[in-house]
């Protein structure tokens, strides 16, 4: 027995607690990813998850069991005894495990469960968290010669119908490489997410845009993109399917990014974007009111420059003009005003394009660049929220589930 306070236990919930109190079945199959399940077994940890691991026999070859001990604190799985072990995590059970990832998942594996053999650990546990109605996530990885095989994708087509989530491989160096631990990370909260924007698409800007002085200097602004990012993953989190436009990538590969530079590019993406049918619109991003004519060449040094600034065509009162009843959460940045003063204007702002929810903040205060914010989220009601740009992602989605 390992004693409850297995130094493992140390980072549980180290980065948030949203998989605080789910207990869940890490198995781990023959792939060579199978070296990269300590760091994943960790991380679910720091998301508070209690983590247990079941290994086949040809994983067994590949890491050591005892790196998964060390790693999630509990004994590991590497055959079934008299305690029934599938059953007693995977059974229907009252306090049976909120979702099974195999991760990596060998073709072999995948072919087994497919067809109902279960001849290994791996294989039982998903036999009974199928007949048990536990979540299962399978994250594929494999040469990509293996990958193609008709029938590999075949039984991955079949699995999928039967509800088992499976996740994009990394396609590099000739091989379907296990998915990012970011990227099984979000996954599994969305798997065990309550889902309240199933089936929208939402539209997200972030981060400054930049305007071209020459083909080397530009003119931008503070906005690191954090906010647009936690409302990026909080809405996929959440069941939607979402996309960002911004000057900078997106870390979630199922999350889409589109690379945007100058405000004009951001609004000329967010319309083209907005004719595919979105939902909703949310406008973090900090887009440049002003542009400048780009020089062709570098400019020269040691003289006086005079830069003439344009503005720019708005984007959201576009947006608004295209897409009345598209819902739409606007931002509302000031400076070093009183709070009566930054909600009047979020209000006039709300008002003159019709949105849905504002969020204001003062940035005087901070805010910019930084994890961490204070805002008020605008609709009937007024809503203060001070604290991580995550949790306010969260209490913003919340608000946009309100109104939708
Ligand atoms: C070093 C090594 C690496 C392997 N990597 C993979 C892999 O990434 N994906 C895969 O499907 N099979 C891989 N195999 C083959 C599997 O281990 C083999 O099909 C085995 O029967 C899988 O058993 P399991 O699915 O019960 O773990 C690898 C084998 C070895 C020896």
């Amino acid at each position: 027995m390992i004693p409850l306070t297995h130094p493992a236990f140390d980072i549980k919930g180290a980065e948030s607690d949203e998989l605080s109190g789910k207990k869940m079945v890490l198995c781990i199959t023959g792939s060579i990813a199978a070296i990269e399940t300590v760091k994943l077994a960790r991380e679910l940890m720091r998301f508070g998850a209690d983590v247990h691991a079941v290994m086949s026999p040809s994983a067994k070859k590949i890491i050591h069991p005892q790196a998964l001990q060390y790693a999630t604190g509990h004994e590991v799985i590497t055959e079934l005894t008299g305690k029934i072990e599938h059953v007693e995590l995977c059974g229907c059970r009252e306090d049976k495990a909120y979702l099974l990832l195999i991760a990596p998942c060998t073709a072999n594996t995948i072919g087994k469960i497919a067809t109902g053999i279960d001849d290994t650990p791996v294989t039982t546990f998903a036999t009974t968290a199928l007949g048990s109605g536990i979540p299962i996530v399978i994250a594929p990885a494999m040469h990509s010669s293996m990958y193609s095989h008709p029938i590999v994708m075949k039984n991955i087509q079949y699995l999928k119908e039967l509800g088992i989530e499976f996740m994009r491989p990394r396609m590099e160096e000739g091989s379907a490489k296990l998915a990012s631990i970011e990227d099984i990370v979000i996954c599994v909260l969305r798997v065990l997410n309550r889902k309240d924007l199933r089936g929208k698409r939402v539209l997200i800007t972030a981060g400054g845009t930049a305007e071209s002085i020459d083909p080397i200097r530009i003119l931008t602004n503070r906005s690191s993109g954090k906010t647009g990012l936690e409302l990026a993953r909080e809405a996929y989190i959440r069941g939607a399917n979402v996309k960002l436009v911004q000057r900078g990538y997106s870390p979630y590969s199922e999350i889409e990014s589109i690379y945007v530079e100058s405000a004009q590019q951001m609004t000329d993406a967010v319309l083209n974007e907005l004719r595919d049918g979105f939902d909703v619109l949310i406008c973090p991003a900090a887009i440049s009111d002003y542009t400048v004519d780009k020089h062709p060449d570098k400019t020269s040094f040691g003289k006086e420059l005079t830069l003439s600034l344009k503005p720019v065509p708005k984007m959201i009162e576009l947006v608004r003009k295209n897409h009345p009843n598209l819902t739409i959460i606007g931002f509302k940045a000031e400076t070093n005003v009183s709070m009566k003063k930054l909600i009047s204007r979020a209000r006039s702002i709300m008002d003159k394009y019709k949105l849905d929810l504002v969020v204001a903040n003062d940035v005087g205060k901070g805010g910019i660049g930084e994890d961490e914010n204070e805002v008020y989220i605008i609709s009937s009601e007024i809503m203060h929220v001070k604290g991580s740009k995550r949790d306010i992602a969260k209490r913003v989605i919340d608000a946009l589930v309100g109104v939708l």
